[in-house]
Formats: C-alpha cells, structure tokens, sequence
C-alpha cells in the first residue's frame, strides 16, 4: 500500500512562549536536532517517501530547516493552513496533496522513541480504516483520551475533565481517505478547532473500523517545558560520546559527552550526558548532565545543569547555577560590571526569570 506522510507544524506554541512568538515550537532542538527532524526520520524509517508538511505563520522558518527533503532521501512538499482551525482543518487542508492516499499523520511536537515503523507496517497489514497511536499516561485530562473494549475503539474524548481510561492519543494516526468525509461532517470543538478526535469518532458511530495500538517505549509531546526537557534528558541518555572539537588540558569530560565540531572547551568540565554544538565556546564553566548548547554558543565563568540553550546565546560571569532552563536564540545573560549594582532585563512578553 502506497503510504503519504502529513507532519502537522502549523499551530501557535502558546505554551512555549515567549520562546514561540517567534519561533516555530516543532525546531526547538532536543540533544541538538529539532524536534520535528525526529518526526521526519520515523516517517523516512517507516517508508514513507512523499510528505507534506502543515506550515501557519512560521512557514519560512521551517521550510528554511527542511527544504525539500533531500537530506534526509525524502520528498517535501509544504501545504499552508490559513489558521490554527485543528488537527481535522490541517487534513482537510491537505486534501489535494493527500488525494485518494492512505496516510499517516503525525504531530511535529511529538517525539516517540521507538519510531513508527511498527505501527505503520501493523496497519499495512490490517484490514481497518483507521489506527490510533495510544499510551498510558498520568494526566489524562491533558490528552485526547480512548476508550477500548479489547482491541476496539470505542469513544474517544478530546482533553476530558473525568477521562475514562488512562490511554492518551499519541500524535501519530493511520487514515484510509475516508477520514476527510468525516472531517467534513464535524463541527468545531469548545476550542473552537476541528478536532481530529472528533473526526475519528465519527468514523466509528458511522461503522467503520478503527483500531489501536498502545505503545511500549516513552514518547512526548513537547509543548509544555517539562516535557521538553524530559525528552531532552532521556535522548541525551543515548548517546555515544565523540569529540569533533577541542578540550584544553585544563578541562575535564565526564561521561557521555559530545564535543561537536569546532566548538572549543576552555578550563571546564563538562559532565555527561550533554552535548556541546558546533562553534560553541565553554571557558571557566560547568556544565552539567543532561544539558544541550546548542551551535554559536558562548559560556563564560557560568554553570549551569539540565537545561536546553539555543543558538547563538552568550552567558557570562553569572554566579548561581542555571538549572531547568530554556534559553531561545541570541539570547545574552551577563553579569554587569555598570554601577549602581541592579539587575537588567529585556525580556519579551510571558519570559520567566526565578532568581534567588
Ligand atoms: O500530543 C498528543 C495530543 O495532540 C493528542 O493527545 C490530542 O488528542 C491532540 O488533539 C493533540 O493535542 P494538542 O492540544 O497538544 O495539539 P497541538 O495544538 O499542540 O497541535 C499538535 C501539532 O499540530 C503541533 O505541532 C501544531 C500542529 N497543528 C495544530 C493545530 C491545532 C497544526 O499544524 N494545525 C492546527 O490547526
């Protein structure tokens, strides 16, 4: 069965701001790559070849990232949703690339470590229309959240305040072309979107048969801080240390780390996992484990511990440890050497900052 990809990168990001005023949330990076590139190498390993990306208002930026595919061996083509409307207007957006396809549909925040190979080869085999992604989660009510007689669906509710089970809809879906009739029929939720949960439903009230497959390994949706930097702790425990750059004598590397090329580490030491990006510079610092720095990175006389920093940011001479943190692009955070002694800040709208 031939199989489209349709990655869904449009949407707000309101949860990540003020990092996703104006950046796209889907290429905010984890261990250095960005969260969607993950997305496009599970479709890639799954099969899929042609893949359309859902873009809003940060296209440029994400079509700049991906360009058309060749990286990674695949075909991209981009497909522009006027608004934010849902996950079922994305795919009623995307009906002309789409056509009369079976596809998969998968959500560009959502990062799941065993890939989708699996789930799209048990549908290849399946006789159903559809096939829904679902784990046991904690918080339910955060979620699309499925109801199961066996191996059947049979409701599914879009973030419920009383969730009936603990099974979460994970943003990868299976769809026979029957999905878009349904899309059409529904009527937008009390979000005001057209929720692809809904669409779903409507597909099982009106007989068709919709199956589910629960996931073993972790998985997460990154919108929420925490859940980025979980995803960010768990893929760094991954990975396999390299050095491309330089370690002075003085410096010292701990555990799994990653030293990317031309970054250059400077009476430091660096304790894994974490990885350093290219061009980055570490002098008189820590950094400790489970930390990301991404490329164009400068760290001067500072630590800092489980956190994500994004390209091109300086941080110089700050005296407690920087913990838990996400810190966007060109970002500087120094210490000021101007009189009066007084903090400094330009942040943008919703920043937090917690000193001490
Ligand atoms: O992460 C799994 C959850 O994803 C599911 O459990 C829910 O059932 C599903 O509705 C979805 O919930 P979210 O509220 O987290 O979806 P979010 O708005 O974050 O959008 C998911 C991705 O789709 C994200 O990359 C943005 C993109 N998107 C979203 C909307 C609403 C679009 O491209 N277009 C859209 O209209």
């Amino acid at each position: 069965m031939e199989l489209k990809g349709l990655i869904l990168s449009g949407g707000a990001g309101t949860r990540l701001r003020p990092i996703t005023h104006t950046s796209a949330k889907q290429l905010v990076p984890v261990a250095n790559k960005p969260i969607l590139f993950y997305g496009i190498e599970s479709l890639k390993n799954a099969g899929v070849q042609e893949i359309g990306i859902i873009v809003g208002d940060t296209e440029e930026e994400i079509r700049e990232a991906v360009g058309d595919g060749s990286a990674w061996g695949v075909n991209v083509s981009y497909i522009h949703q006027e608004a934010p409307l849902g996950l079922a207007h994305a795919v009623l957006t995307a009906a002309d690339f789409l056509g009369d396809s079976a596809f998969v549909m998968y959500l560009g925040d959502n990062l799941i470590k065993e890939g989708i190979a699996g789930f799209v080869e048990e549908f290849r085999q399946k006789e159903c229309d559809a096939m829904i992604l679902l784990a046991h989660v904690s918080e339910p009510e955060r979620f699309g959240v499925a109801r199961l007689e066996g191996n059947r669906v049979v409701e599914l509710v879009e973030k419920p305040k009383q969730p009936q089970s603990d099974l979460a809809l994970v943003g990868a879906y299976m769809f026979k072309p029957c999905i878009m009739e349904a899309a059409r029929a529904i009527k937008p939720s009390w979000r005001s979107e057209l929720e692809i949960t809904d669409a779903i439903q409507h597909l099982i009230d009106n007989g068709f048969k919709v199956e589910a497959h629960i996931i073993a390994g972790w998985w997460k949706d990154t919108g929420h801080l925490e859940d980025l930097l979980e995803a960010n702790r768990i893929v760094l425990e991954d990975i396999m240390p390299s050095c491309q750059g330089s370690v002075d004598e003085a410096s010292k590397l701990d555990g799994r780390v990653i030293i990317e090329e031309g970054a250059e580490i400077i009476r430091s030491a660096i304790r894994g996992p974490a990885i350093i990006g290219k061009d980055s510079k570490i002098i008189d610092s820590y950094i400790g484990p489970f930390t990301s720095i991404y490329y164009g990175v400068t760290v001067v006389g500072s630590e800092l511990e489980h956190s994500i920093v994004m390209e091109n940011s300086s941080i110089e001479n700050i005296a407690g440890r920087i913990e838990d943190s996400l810190i966007g692009k060109n970002v500087e955070i120094s210490k000021s050497s101007v009189r009066p002694k007084s903090f400094h800040f330009v942040l943008g709208d919703n920043s937090t900052v917690g000193l001490f």
